[in-house]
């Protein structure tokens, strides 16, 4: 896109747009070598080269908060070794460079978080983040009062044990209970390997929420952008 230079170099965080206005009259920008003294110069901020005394100013990219629904079938990494279909493959209108904010399992479907908000990415997953992380989750049998109260105290898995979690039946559909799962932290298939500890693996996962922020009814394979509240809320975390 086509914008006035004094514009371009303000949103970059070089100066306002007015000291920006006078760095372009004292001649220290350059637009592709050539040194700009109009005010009105256009550049286009993706192929034009702009450097201020020399050096190559970067566009700061407008932050954006992404939720997607992720479908089964899809691994959480930007580029899989595997060739396998990628979340990226499903939020092709983005143009900015998200990430996904922590990870779920190529058969989990649901609530994933994505960003290029690199400090919010590194806040959410720091493991001293005790965000609360929901899932529904449809278990092999019915676990029983003993399987809840083991959830709560925290379960041994891998040679460590888990914070305390909460296990509640939602549903009991004979040979499978549908569950409501909630954990603190994110190891690697946790509540899968929760739920096999207590003998009642699970069939199917699906997230449904992290911390306040709710799947809701976004459909599979659909995303939406957060709304300014629920970046507020992810923000102060
Ligand atoms: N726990 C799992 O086992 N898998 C996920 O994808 C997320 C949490």
């Amino acid at each position: 896109m086509e914008v006035r230079l004094q514009k371009f170099l303000a949103e970059a965080g070089i100066a306002s747009r007015r000291k920006a206005e006078e760095l372009i009259l004292a001649g220290r920008i350059k637009v592709n070598g050539v040194t700009v003294t109009e005010l009105g110069t256009k550049v286009d901020d993706v192929k034009d080269e702009v450097f201020y005394d020399g050096k190559p100013v970067k566009k700061s990219e407008k932050l954006v908060y992404i939720m997607l629904n992720k479908p089964e079938g899809f691994v959480t990494t930007v580029k899989d070794q595997f060739n396998r279909p990628t979340v990226m493959d499903l939020i092709k209108g983005v143009k900015e460079r998200v990430v996904p904010v922590g990870r779920l399992d190529y058969d989990t479907s649901g609530l994933l978080i994505l960003t290029n908000d690199g400090e919010l990415t590194f806040k959410l997953t720091h493991p001293s983040k005790k965000v609360e992380k929901t899932y529904i989750a449809k278990l092999f049998g019915r676990p029983d009062d003993n399987n809840i109260a083991a959830f709560r105290r925290g379960i041994e898995i891998d040679g460590w044990k888990t914070q305390p979690a909460r296990l509640e039946i939602v549903e009991d559909l004979g040979k499978y209970c549908v569950c409501k799962i909630t954990i603190t932290e994110g190891k690697n298939r946790q509540v899968r390997k929760m739920c096999e500890a207590i003998k009642h693996p699970v069939a199917t996962l699906k997230r449904v929420g992290t911390g306040e922020i709710e799947l809701g009814d976004l459909k599979k394979g659909s995303y939406r952008y957060l709304t300014d509240k629920e970046v507020a809320y992810l923000k102060k975390l």
